[in-house]
Formats: C-alpha cells, structure tokens, sequence
C-alpha cells in the first residue's frame, strides 16, 4: 500500500516532481510555482469539516499561521463529506492556486482528483491524513501524526493497568470501542495499533466496536447503544477521540454509573475539554494529538513552491497524560 510505501520513505527529492508540479512557467501552474508576481503564494486549503474541539484548533492554526505567514488562504470546509472535499480540490485547481493542502476525510477515492492537480502542474500537500494512492507522486509531503503508534499507546496504557481497569474483577477485561470516521486515515489506525499492543494480554478484549464519527454526539448515542446491550460488564471504553470519549461520558452518568471509576476511559487528542475531564477524573488516559499544524504547513508550502526539496514525510511529536500530568498542563493548554 503506498501508504505504508510512503511512511517507510526518509526523503525523496523532489526537484523533478516540484519542477513539473508547479509548471515552472506553464501557464496551467498559475504563477509557475513561485507564488503571484508579488511572491505571494495562494494556498487552497479543504478541510474536513468542524466535527471535534481537535479540528476547531487546526483550523485556527492554519488560519493564523497563513495571516502570519502572508499566504493567501483559500479555505473549505467539507463538512465531513469527500464529494464535498473533491469538488473545493478541483475549485482550486480552475483557481490556479499555487499549492493545494487538504486533511482527506477518509483514505481512499483521491487518484483521479490529485491527477487532476497533478496535470494542472499544482503541487499537493497532505496534512494531518494519509491518502492510500496508487501513485505516491500525487502529493509531495505528508505532514501528520503516526496514528498507529497512538493507538499503540493507548493499548499499552491498558495492557499496563489491565487488572485496575478490571473494575468488577471477573478476570477478563472486556473494552468497547468508539471508532472515529469510517474509512479515515486516524480511525484505521488507532483500531490496527491499539488491537496489535493489547493482543499480548488475554485477558483483554473489545465486545463491541462502532463508529461515533469523531464527534460528542455521535459518541454519546453509540455508548447508550453499548450499556443498553451490556448494561453491566463493560469495563473500558476507548474512544478514538477526545469529543467521543466526552459523549460517552454524558451516557455513563445518564446509566448511573461513574466515569472513570466503574468504567475507564482512554481517548485521544488532548484537547480542553478532554483535559479537564481527565483532571476531573471522569478520563484516566490521553494520547495526544497535536493539531497545532499551521506553522509547519507554511514552511512546507514556501519551499515547495520555492522549488526546495521537502522530507517526504513530516511526522508530529506528541506525548501523553494521565490525570495527574493533565491537571498540571491544563493552566498552559492552547486548545
Ligand atoms: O485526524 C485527526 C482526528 O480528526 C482527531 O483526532 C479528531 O478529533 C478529528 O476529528
């Protein structure tokens, strides 16, 4: 799979992708890949949509680091829907923007549109979400996090307190799991990395396993859905994002039980509210999930525009907090 083509790569050289992708004086390329006749440089950015407190605070990064940057932001939100993400692509690439940068709301479905760019000579810059593409060409850098070694952390983090998180000591440790988005980049590989760690420990498994669509509400209906066909025995829930883990918080206390002391809770992201629900208890682990993007896109568009080489691949460094960590970090927290 390209992908997984793409993530084992160190660097690629670019000069011959970046000298075709941005046109190098064909007029299909714009400005020719040096931004307008100013040395402004217009960024199309689609995005996926306003589904989590996570996406909030990477639109607003890429939003400020743009202004900071002087970049002209061409912005879209795709509401959560690919069609919606394809048809803004190919608005800016009728725009002759000078570089396009997209988070794609689920993995596959992108060769014909990113051709598409590619023929117009706009280089393409993925941030946040990988593509799984038949030709790795079709984009020049992927700037994200390892969401397969998130959902390692998150196992280990089980794995660890497995007997704690035991909570009606039955000996088996029986986990429920809230996907995020179907299909999307974060959502298969929290699944892969999390199942991979926790298979080293039998006593370990997830009963029931459904997509809440990244969001609080739809986290909240699939935990009601979960107590209602096993309203006792679950002993962990792990959402592949903060806003879910938050919903199914509303519908743990809503059975009458206590979050994060009847039922554990592992999520990812770290943003505010997650924070705050681990320092208040009701969370007992998160793996964060940087959105703080913006500055780095920047940087990768000035030079890829500029026609510099770029790493191939740009992975984001995090880390992770229990409730003691949280409560100390929340005084600082951005998002
Ligand atoms: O792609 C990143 C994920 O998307 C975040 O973890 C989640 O909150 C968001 O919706």
């Amino acid at each position: 799979m390209v992908k997984k083509t793409l993530i084992a790569a160190s660097t690629l050289s670019l000069c011959a992708l970046t000298l075709s992708a941005c046109g190098g004086g064909d007029s299909a390329a714009g400005s020719g890949g040096n931004g307008g006749s100013d040395g402004t440089i217009t960024m199309g950015f689609a995005q996926v949509g306003a589904e989590s407190g996570w996406r909030t605070a990477n639109t607003d990064s890429i939003k400020q680091s743009a202004e900071d940057a002087g970049v002209e932001l061409q912005f879209s939100d795709a509401q959560q829907k690919q069609e919606n993400q394809i048809s803004a692509i190919r608005t800016y690439i009728q725009q002759k923007v000078d570089v396009i940068a997209f988070s794609p709301v689920v993995e596959t479905g992108w060769d014909a549109v990113l051709q598409e760019a590619k023929a117009a000579g706009i280089p393409v810059i993925l941030t946040d979400r990988a593509v799984d593409v038949q030709d790795d060409s079709l984009y020049v850098t992927f700037l994200g996090s390892d969401f397969v070694e998130e959902g390692q952390k998150a196992g280990q983090w089980l794995v660890d307190n497995a007997a704690e998180a035991d909570a009606d000591g039955d000996g088996d440790v029986n986990v429920v799991e809230l996907q995020g988005t179907t299909g999307a980049a974060p959502a298969i590989d929290r699944k892969e990395g999390f199942e991979e760690v926790i298979a080293d420990d039998d006593t370990i498994s997830i009963s029931q396993s459904q997509t809440g669509d990244f969001t609080r509400d739809g986290g909240k209906q699939v935990m009601e859905a979960f107590l209602q066909n096993e309203p006792e025995g679950i002993d962990v829930v792990y959402a592949h994002n903060d806003d879910m883990g938050l919903g199914a918080i509303e519908a743990i206390e809503a059975a009458g039980l206590t979050p994060g002391e009847d039922i554990k809770i592992i999520t990812v992201d770290a943003v505010k509210d997650g924070m705050q629900a681990l320092a208040d208890g009701k969370i007992n682990f998160i793996v964060e999930c940087n959105p703080l993007l913006g500055p780095q896109l920047m940087e990768l568009a000035e030079k890829v525009v500029a026609g510099e080489e770029v790493e191939s691949r740009v992975v984001t460094e995090e880390t992770t907090f229990t409730q003691e960590q949280a409560a100390e970090a929340l005084p600082d927290r951005q998002y």
